[in-house]
């Protein structure tokens, strides 16, 4: 169907961005519950990978929930759109040739497959940050899981909207049993020979 969108070629490929900034533009993908840790690890591997001279970005749900995605809810619907707009967002990250990692819930296995196969399967890190719903709702460092269970907040994930595991993720992190440290080391440790140009 010809919709009168003609894309422009670019001058700069994404090849010679990612050589000028001497890096492979990748995706670290976070996925989890609420509370199970993923803002504070993404956060912590950003750090790590900043000084020692990356250039990334750091997409969080919280955050891009208040601003570019203010719109959206959080029936499926609205997370599948949530998901669908940050993956975009990451892939035009990666075409500045930024390494890029993002920390959503993001709950549904066939969205986390379309992020895959929108950036390609090479470049989509998947990180699964699994903390058992007893320990993310002991916790509770924003109080949600205690509204949720009182019926003040609905749709909450892993109460009364599910949470697909990964099935095959790049990394199994066990953030209720392992120091962030460790979790960090693993993962820079795993990552960086894809991050090299
Ligand atoms: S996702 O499911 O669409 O990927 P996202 O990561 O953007 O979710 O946002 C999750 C954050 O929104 C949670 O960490 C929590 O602070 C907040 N939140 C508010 N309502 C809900 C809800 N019903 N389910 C899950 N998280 C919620």
């Amino acid at each position: 169907m010809d919709n009168h969108i003609h894309p422009t070629i670019f001058k700069i490929s994404k090849k010679q961005r990612s050589e000028k900034l001497n890096q492979t533009p990748r995706l670290l993908w976070f996925t989890g519950l609420s509370g199970s840790g993923k803002s504070t690890l993404a956060n912590a591997v950003e750090s790590r990978l900043f000084e020692e001279g990356y250039h990334t970005y750091l997409l969080d749900g919280d955050n891009v929930r208040t601003g570019l995605n203010n719109d959206l809810g959080f029936s499926d619907e609205d997370r599948i759109e949530n998901i669908r707009r940050i993956s975009e967002v990451s892939k035009l990250m990666m075409d500045s040739g930024i390494i890029v990692l993002s920390a959503f819930i993001s709950p549904f296995q066939k969205d986390r497959e379309l992020i895959s196969n929108l950036v390609g399967e090479d470049n989509y890190i998947e990180i699964f940050v699994d903390c058992p719903i007893e320990v993310c709702e002991a916790r509770d460092v924003k109080g949600l899981y205690a509204k949720a269970r009182k019926g003040l907040i609905k749709d909450f994930t892993g109460i009364d909207s599910p949470y697909e595991e990964p099935t095959n993720p790049f990394l199994h992190i066990h953030s209720d049993r392992e120091k962030l440290n460790f979790s960090v080391d693993q993962i820079i440790n795993a990552v960086k020979e894809k991050l090299s140009f």
